[in-house]
């Protein structure tokens, strides 16, 4: 709870910067309306948010503080969690059409599944923001809201190459890293529009030490197709690990350096299978270097105890804060400040977008980051559980 509290006073922070003029991270471009009347919402108003899952925390942090941040500012919400069926979210996105919702905030499942609920949003005049995902296929999204996700897969990709000695934590070269090391990659969901930046920031950072010989696929299976975890299961991720490891590292791992993942849940479906064929169980005592996304709970005692070697930190605070504060742009008959105009096209148009930035977390900037920083407690870091 504290970091929703938290969550909130920066979003007060945010308000108060729109409000003085001050043109913070994502205030509006032009001016709320100055007739006399206030800006100040109706407590009337229904803003829906519809979120894919409540099996990964990161969702349920996120849906808490879109749902607080919103309710802060005035609004009544409409929280939704679709247990990443897609139907089950497009029947959501129906109901809150229906029932008056004037901004739909949405994290889609499937990014190409909610067309037609868009158009009929649009012919309402609804606004919808994208909210970490892009909305695929439809000219009907206002904005969105998310992290560089290209920066998360050099991140990731940068911080395997350095648990492997590759190179430093920069990217810099370290000396001559010996030839024919093996790892193997996964990849995300592929109906999830970032799974593809994440590979392709992770690729493009990996590529020179593929061509040089550095780094070997050994298994072949090198294409995003190949690598995919539909629906970023946890448990689909431990099957294809250990089906690698037995097709492709005689059944002990013997070989593997390290593994490509692109989000916490994979991770340790990935670091389970190792350890269940004898590797590790620490990264000191042999365990292949495994990356990973979202400071998930679990992982970061991972990271600690020198399992998991590394995650990429998504503020969701700071994202939920976006969302409210584009919401209050298109509410208040402005239209929230972009900061990247150009990268996401979502197959119709490019949609104007804010991007926040990504920090690597290793095990010793647990502390600075995540606990200094109020994400986790020190105590909740310790016993791998949201308290
Ligand atoms: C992605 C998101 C990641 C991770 C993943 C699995 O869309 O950007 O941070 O949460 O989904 O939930």
């Amino acid at each position: 709870m504290r970091r929703f509290g938290l969550a909130i006073a920066g979003l007060a922070a945010a308000l108060a910067l729109t409000a003085c003029g001050g043109g913070g991270a994502g205030a509006p471009t032009s001016a709320a309306p100055t007739t006399g009347e206030s800006s100040a919402p109706a407590g009337d108003t229904l803003v829906g948010v519809a979120m894919p899952t409540q099996t990964s925390e990161r969702w349920i942090a996120d849906g808490n503080a879109v749902k607080e941040g919103l309710e802060a500012a005035g609004y009544k919400v409409d929280l939704q969690y679709a247990n990443d069926d897609i139907p089950t979210q497009t029947q959501q996105v129906d109901a809150m059409i229906t029932a008056g919702a004037k901004v739909l905030i949405i994290a889609a499942i499937d990014g190409t599944a909610l067309t037609s609920q868009l158009q009929a949003a649009a012919d309402a005049g609804i606004k919808v923001i994208a909210y970490d995902r892009l909305i695929r296929d439809s000219g009907n999204v206002d904005f969105y809201v998310t992290f560089d996700n290209y920066a998360v897969g050099v991140a990731q990709a940068t911080a395997l190459l350095a648990g492997m000695g590759v190179t430093d934590r920069d990217g810099a070269k370290q000396g001559t890293p010996e030839k024919g090391q093996n790892i193997e990659l996964f990849a995300g969901s592929l109906d999830d529009n970032n799974a593809h930046l994440f590979w392709k920031g992770a690729i493009d950072t990996l590529q020179p030490y593929f061509d040089d010989g550095t780094l070997v696929v050994k298994s072949g299976q090198t294409t995003i197709e190949q690598a995919a975890t539909l629906r970023w299961l946890q448990e689909t991720a431990q099957k294809r690990m250990e089906d690698l490891l037995t097709s492709t590292y005689g059944g002990t791992g013997e070989g593997l350096k390290g593994v490509l993942s692109p989000y916490d849940g994979l991770s340790r479906g990935i670091i389970t299978a190792l350890q269940g064929v004898g590797m590790g169980p620490t990264i000191t005592k042999g365990l292949p270097i495994v990356t990973g996304q979202d400071a998930e709970i679990a992982s970061v005692k991972l990271i600690k105890d020198d399992i998991q070697s590394s995650t990429i930190f998504k503020d969701t605070r700071n994202l939920a804060t976006q969302a409210v504060t584009a919401t209050q742009a298109f509410l208040s008959g402005g239209t929230p400040e972009a900061n990247d105009t150009e990268t996401y096209d979502n197959g119709v148009k490019v949609v104007p977008s804010y991007l926040l930035p990504v920090v690597t977390v290793y095990a010793d900037n647990i502390q600075k980051e995540l606990i200094d920083t109020g994400y986790w407690t020190a105590e909740e870091v310790e016993s791998g559980v949201a308290s």
